[in-house]
């Protein structure tokens, strides 16, 4: 994880694509969705296929850094799965294509610490007994999303007491709070602005998982799935 630093532009690079607090998204009827969902989102924020495209770039950047190395991908469920599918998919299509290739394990631990659209102070972390395999590896830690980071501090300091080699971490989306921690992913997707998103496999207590766009919850859909 790399520490915050300043207006530069490898810095800006670090950040991936900004998304401007003022980004409206895009309205629901210029996409297909679940007919489920349809009184339950404001709107479309990342569409899937940008999702993809920005993956596929970040996939050669971690062949460009990591090529020729061993590998144990750390998916951090369940809110990463489906970035981790494909983010490993277009690592194996650069493998197949190009003079380096990665040797990739994959590996899980599932965490949890949101109610509702808030983050609680209880993060669990369920399944971790099978993390000896991480001593003396290189670990690709690969989440979804980096809200306070506090989550991702607590992770390191876990996966670290396993001794690994090196660690890298890869988030799709990091948001832009007040209150971050100040660890930031080596690789990331998007910057977006402080506001609860679901889809692509993101949760507002286990439902929206089963959308493929990043969207914004509306207040109904909130108020339909809390608990
Ligand atoms: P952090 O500890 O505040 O960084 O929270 C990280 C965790 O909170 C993620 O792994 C997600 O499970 C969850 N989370 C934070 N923001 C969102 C969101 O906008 N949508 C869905 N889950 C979120």
């Amino acid at each position: 994880m790399a520490e915050p630093s300043g207006n530069n532009k490898a810095a800006d690079r670090g950040r991936g694509i900004v998304i401007p607090d003022d980004w409206p998204g895009y309205r629901l009827d210029l996409f297909t969705y679940p007919a489920h969902y349809s009184e339950d989102l404001d709107s479309v924020y990342i569409p899937h296929g940008v999702i993809m495209d920005r993956t596929e770039r970040l996939a050669r950047n971690i062949m460009d850094d990591l090529g020729d190395h061993d590998i144990v991908v750390l998916c951090v469920l369940k809110g990463g799965y489906q970035f981790c599918a494909d983010l490993v998919e277009r690592i194996k299509v650069l493998s197949c294509n190009s003079s380096k290739s990665l040797l990739m394990r994959v590996d899980f631990i599932r965490l949890k610490s949101y109610l509702n659209d808030q983050s609680t102070q209880d993060l669990q972390i369920i399944g971790a007994e099978s993390l000896s395999v991480l001593s003396g590896k290189n670990v690709l830690i690969v989440e979804a999303i980096v809200d306070t980071g506090l989550t991702m501090k607590t992770l390191l300091t876990h996966v670290r007491s396993f001794r690994p080699n090196m660690i890298r971490v890869a988030g799709l989306l990091v948001k832009r709070v007040p209150n971050s921690s100040g660890c930031l992913p080596d690789y990331v997707g998007f910057e977006i602005p402080n506001r609860f998103v679901v889809g692509y496999a993101l949760d507002y207590n286990e439902y929206f998982r089963d959308l493929n766009h990043i969207c914004v919850i509306s207040e109904s859909g909130k108020q339909k799935y809390k608990v």
